[in-house]
């Protein structure tokens, strides 16, 4: 298949342009697209034979249920059985934006999508480029991030050219995300909503709006593999670049000592490694190759900026990235979690 890449002005979208790629998502076609996100790989959600090519176009297990993609928040009737009174409150303050609500589901998602659940997951990125494609296609649209399955999220259409190209209709080029993680995923089908996935919303932020909010214990823990993951996509190792990650946890100059003692080991045995350091920390690393993610007190830039990192890592022929950690509050929670996840959980305490 040959792939349409289709350059687009974020703050002005160009009218032909949505329009062509609206009618490719009604026809049952493939259309990547820059959320605020990620970029994501859309279908539309009531055709069963669309949304399934958007599994076989990443390679995605078919026990991975979808995001479903809405404009305006009326759509929800159509979708849900149900509407749990949260969600309105939830849905003042935080949408258009990076939050997605898991709601009983109606018959109108078909099978494919929600992997047979009796649940489906919904959200209204903020993203002009999404709203107005969305809107204008007419549909909801089924859309996981952009990449090939196991890869780190696309934050840029490059990577989603790199994972795509020949496999979808559209790519949709809207240059750079802004939020460079994927959404929060809440579960609000139990009376105290639990977080399924950290990401662009914290749970700080949700707190503050609906009171308590609990984490899905598999989340976090290193031994995630003996839970049953509420959110069947995290059971997968996920955001993981070709090299291996080892990710160190600890107070930062105890980190710096032993990851330089590591780094030197690795290097003495021919093992190609690279620290992915902080701002803080960069400077402590003397003749080590060394890359910070950003600055500890800037959180929200290390999480816009860690997956395009991860993917440069790749064109590096790096073998080993030994990982510092960073602060677990805010999105740094979200950061830390895909950060254990691309390690495949190999945590080092110092
Ligand atoms: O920011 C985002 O959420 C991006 C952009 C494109 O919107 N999308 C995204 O989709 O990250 P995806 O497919 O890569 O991740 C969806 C996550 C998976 O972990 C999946 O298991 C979970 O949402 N999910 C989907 N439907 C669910 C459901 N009914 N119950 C529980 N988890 C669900
Ligand atoms: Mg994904």
């Amino acid at each position: 298949m040959k792939t349409d890449i289709i350059k687009i002005n974020i703050n002005n979208p160009e009218p032909d342009k949505l329009q062509h790629a609206a009618e490719v998502l009604r026809n049952g076609g493939l259309v990547a697209f820059p959320t605020e996100t990620v970029y994501g790989l859309g279908a539309d959600a009531t055709n069963g034979s669309a949304v399934s090519g958007i599994f076989k176009a990443k390679g995605r297990p078919s026990d991975n249920p979808l995001i479903v993609h809405i404009a305006d928040s009326r759509d929800l009737d159509r979708l849900t059985a149900l509407k749990p009174e949260v969600s309105e409150h939830l849905i003042k303050v935080f949408w258009p934006g990076p939050l997605t609500l898991v709601m009983p589901r109606s018959s109108a998602i078909p099978d494919i999508v929600t992997a047979s659940l009796d649940s489906v997951a919904i959200r209204m990125p903020s993203h002009p480029v999404a709203l107005a494609l969305i809107q204008k296609a007419g549909v909801p649209v089924a859309a996981p991030s952009a990449n090939s399955s196991g890869k780190p999220s696309p934050t840029c259409a490059r990577h989603v050219i790199d994972d795509l190209d020949g496999k979808v209709d559209i790519i949709i080029d809207g240059g750079s995300v802004e939020v460079g993680l994927e959404s929060t995923v809440l579960d609000i089908t139990s009376p105290i909503p639990v977080i399924l996935r950290p990401g662009g919303i914290t749970r700080e932020q949700l707190e503050s709006v609906i009171g308590r909010v609990d984490i899905c214990p598999s989340l976090m823990d290193s031994e995630a593999g003996l839970h049953v993951p509420k959110s069947p996509g995290m059971k997968y190792r996920h955001y993981a670049p070709e090299a291996r990650i080892v990710l160190f946890e600890g107070k930062p100059e105890k980190v710096c000592k032993e990851i330089s003692r590591i780094y030197r080991q690795n290097t003495g045995n021919g093992i190609k490694s690279i620290v992915l350091a902080t701002d803080e920390t960069v400077d402590c690393y003397k003749g080590i190759d060394v890359i910070t993610m950003g600055s500890r007190k800037n959180p929200d830039t290390i999480a816009s900026r860690l997956f395009h990192i991860l993917r440069e890592f790749n064109d590096q022929n790096v073998q080993v990235i030994l990982a510092e950690s960073i602060e677990d509050r805010g999105i740094g929670f979200a950061v830390m979690n895909r950060l254990i996840k691309a390690s495949g959980y190999n945590v080092v305490k110092v």
